[in-house]
């Protein structure tokens, strides 16, 4: 038995073109599109017939980079998968790729496995894995192919947080010689967390707690030298580098010079460096606290400097990192000391909207837009055409967006399992209205009308974005 949907009247956007049409969907997969009010249209039948006359129809949203439930400091991000993966619903994205962590002095596979129980069964959308690698030596190498044959084909590697998750230079260009065998992708915090510690230390010690603190122990200077010295290292091992949550504008200029030599070497960007800055950082009565990430938030003056990388194509993608952490009880364990307020922001629900007020203020253009937060990322990471675009053949993952609908962002209404909102307050024109995952309405009309388990794991090929 077939089931059919059909959606009729809206403007599809894919990043390559902007089309008035109808979208035929066929047992969860996109079967046809045709320019709507046509024949060839007007003929389709199905079960379920879908209105988005005056909406967008837009791929569902890739988002590369989230952390459910990761520990971090002592504790855990909140949200489960079940609950951010429904946020995520609720925001107009239908994939996330979220990273698993191999802890130090423990196999990759049983990273992956601990990662892969988490998820199963609870997803409303679907997912994949990168792995973090935290202990670089020869039987990890070794399990690096066999990940990269079984679809986890993207690492992260940490200049920073020694003693935690952090690589030296060599187990970083180890792990880039293998990736360049293997077709893995590396990708890297670029941060010199050794230096940060040292300044990390000298600010405390200055009796420097507060949360600001942590936007300026953890310097542009240091984001761009060690971004500066992952590409060096990707060079020399041959290997492909994607630079994720990159913030100082610094940085930027390291990869569009990389770039200009014709290096494969990608950078990500995140909504809170977009829209958010050092005044949040340093709001009084330890609400700062709310935004700090790592890379940290960079003065206002830097966000042109990412607008511009996102139009020029220096950098190619947004993500969230989201990894939310409660204002009570765990951004309050770094009261009195900045080093201890857990790592990360909220944001898996607010991305497709903060990127479509982008195109409304002027910053990107509607199919930039989706090809920043859809097609790229699903390309990057060895899901396109699966994912990230409204073609034949596409897992029908759709999104009826309003783009007219205005909305106020506010912890009081958002899903995410967090006590508070990055965006709080924030007017941003466009709303999502109706979510299909592989077919099935995840979203109905601002409803959620999904289910945990609905989202499966999901393998890569490897990276479709090389040179
Ligand atoms: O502050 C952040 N970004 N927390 C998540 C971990 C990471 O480094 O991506
Ligand atoms: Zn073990
Ligand atoms: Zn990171
Ligand atoms: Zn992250």
């Amino acid at each position: 038995m077939s089931s059919r949907t059909v959606i009729r009247g809206g403007l599809v956007i894919t990043a390559s073109d902007e089309i008035h049409a109808d979208v035929l969907i066929e047992d969860g997969r996109i079967a046809a599109l045709a320019a709507s009010g046509t024949p060839a249209a007007e003929a389709w039948t199905a079960e379920r017939t879908i209105d988005a006359t005056g909406k967008y129809v837009i791929p569902g949203g890739v988002d590369a980079h989230t952390h459910m439930e990761l520990p971090f400091g002592g504790t855990f991000a909140a949200d489960t998968f079940e609950t951010g993966t429904r946020a995520a619903a609720w925001g107009g994205t239908t994939t996330i790729v979220d990273f698993a962590v191999q802890s130090v002095g423990h196999s990759l596979r049983e990273g992956l496995d601990t990662w892969n129980a988490k998820a199963d069964g609870k997803c409303a959308i679907d997912y994949g894995f990168h792995m973090i690698v935290s202990d670089v030596n020869s039987e990890t190498l070794k399990e690096m192919d066999l990940l990269v044959e079984e679809g986890v084909t993207s690492f992260k590697q940490f200049m920073a947080y020694p003693g935690v998750f952090y690589s030296d230079d060599g187990q970083i260009l180890r792990a880039m010689q293998r990736s360049a065998e293997n077709g893995g992708l590396i990708m890297m915090h670029a941060e010199n967390g050794i230096a940060i510690d040292v300044l990390v230390e000298q600010a405390l010690a200055r009796g420097e707690t507060d949360p600001r603190y942590h936007g300026e122990v953890r310097k542009a200077l240091l984001e761009a030298e060690a971004t500066h010295r992952a590409i060096k290292l990707a060079q020399v091992a041959g290997a492909p580098l994607y630079v994720v949550h990159v913030s100082a504008m610094e940085a930027v200029a390291e990869l569009a010079r990389a770039r200009d030599e014709g290096l494969n070497v990608f950078g990500e960007t995140c909504p809170q460096y977009l829209f958010l800055s050092t005044d949040n950082l340093a709001e009084p009565d330890f609400e700062g606290s709310k935004y700090v990430c790592s890379t940290p938030l960079r003065p206002k003056e830097h966000q042109k400097y990412l607008w511009r990388g996102l139009r020029t194509n220096d950098l190619q993608v947004v993500s969230t990192d989201h990894c939310p952490f409660c204002f009570v009880g765990q951004k309050e364990l770094g009261r009195g000391d900045f080093s201890k307020i857990p790592n990360g922001l909220p944001g898996v629900e607010n991305r497709m909207d903060l990127l479509h007020q982008a195109v409304v203020d002027g910053h990107i253009t509607r199919r930039r837009w989706i090809e920043i937060a859809c097609a790229t990322p699903a390309r990057m990471f060895g899901l396109y055409p699966k994912k990230g675009t409204i073609a034949p053949g596409a897992d029908a993952d759709v999104v009826i967006y309003d783009p007219g609908a205005e909305q106020i962002m506010s912890a009081e209404t958002h899903h995410m399992n967090v006590d508070y909102s990055a965006y709080e307050g924030k007017s941003v024109t466009g709303r999502v209205e109706t979510v299909l995952s592989r077919g099935e309405l995840v979203i109905t009309e601002r409803e959620f009308t999904g289910r945990a388990g609905h989202g499966v794991y999901t393998p890569r090929s490897t990276c479709q974005y090389l040179n």
